[in-house]
């Protein structure tokens, strides 16, 4: 059976990562917004790796969505999470509520300037403050050793290195690689949202970031190859394609020439979904 506890309250949680503590035990950190899937859990496993002691967090984050998005409908599904969390052999679940997190009163707000300026932060302004916030607020309240975040949202872990070096918080971030579906489609619990049609179309973003990357890593100029790779979106069905860069890993600075190790990062959409993925790049290095 499951030794998977359940905590909501902070106090709970301190009480319950200090007897780890006391027992010696590194204490690692799973951020999540919950629909949990093949993704977050191998994060939990590689949290494993990194600690004796493993938290997951599940919080539907209020402050990381526009006025318009979808923090209504973004499914939730906590009896399933809880179920996924013990099979993974996570040791604990906090699962607040957003008064606890954001009680009546609360004004602070965390911004990290520069990283969370363009891509996701242009499209979705203010989202990158409210991750930054949130994730400042898990990383006080829980104090792990490490905090284990995925390759996926690419903009996000920078912005995320970038306040954890800033504020000096004492955790160590280690990022977990992306989880694809066999026709390459990378895990997200947004997927859920799409329909059976988009479904078989949306594969068409990592085939485009693979010929890209492969392009790119054979000498391919670079603003030819991605609008190569958004013609090839747009021919699949997609309304419309917000990004698809090439950029510097750590500055997400836009790169005009390929010189050494990059990121391919995109932004699409098909009917109401948003997908989002991203791909290493190197001269002469295809993709794997
Ligand atoms: O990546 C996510 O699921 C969220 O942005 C995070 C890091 C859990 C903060 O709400």
């Amino acid at each position: 059976m499951s030794g998977l506890e359940l905590v909501r309250d902070v106090a709970g949680l301190r009480a319950r990562v200090a007897v780890a503590r006391a027992a010696g035990q590194r204490v690692a950190l799973v951020p999540t917004m919950g629909a949990l899937h093949a993704g977050h859990l191998s994060l939990v496993e590689l949290a494993r790796r990194h600690a004796g002691f493993v938290v997951a967090s599940v919080f539907v984050n209020p402050l990381q969505f526009g006025a318009n998005e979808d923090f209504g409908r973004y499914p939730r599904d906590e009896a399933g999470d809880r179920a996924q969390l013990a099979r993974a052999g996570c040791d604990l679940l906090f699962a607040p509520e957003v008064t606890t997190v954001y009680p009546p009163g609360f004004a602070t707000r965390v911004e990290v300037a520069g990283l969370s300026e363009p891509f996701e932060g242009a499209v979705r302004p203010g989202h990158f403050g409210g991750v930054a916030t949130v994730v400042t607020k898990l990383l006080v309240m829980a104090a792990p050793d490490v905090a284990v975040f995925g390759e996926k949202d690419w903009q996000q872990l920078a912005v995320i290195r970038r306040l954890v070096a800033d504020l000096d918080l004492p955790v160590e971030i280690v990022a977990g690689p992306v989880c694809r579906d066999a026709d390459g489609l990378a895990l997200s619990s947004r997927n859920a949202y799409l329909t059976a049609d988009e479904r078989a179309r949306a594969a068409a973003l990592p085939a485009a970031l693979r010929a890209a990357a492969t392009a790119l890593a054979g000498g391919a100029p670079v603003e030819p190859t991605l609008g190569a790779a958004r013609a090839a979106l747009l021919e699949a069905g997609f309304a419309s394609v917000d990004y698809i860069t090439l950029v510097d890993p750590d500055t997400l600075a836009p790169l005009a020439t390929l010189d050494g190790p990059a990121r391919l990062l995109a932004a699409a959409r098909l009917g109401t979904t948003r997908l989002l993925d991203t791909l290493a790049v190197a001269p002469g290095t295809p993709p794997a």
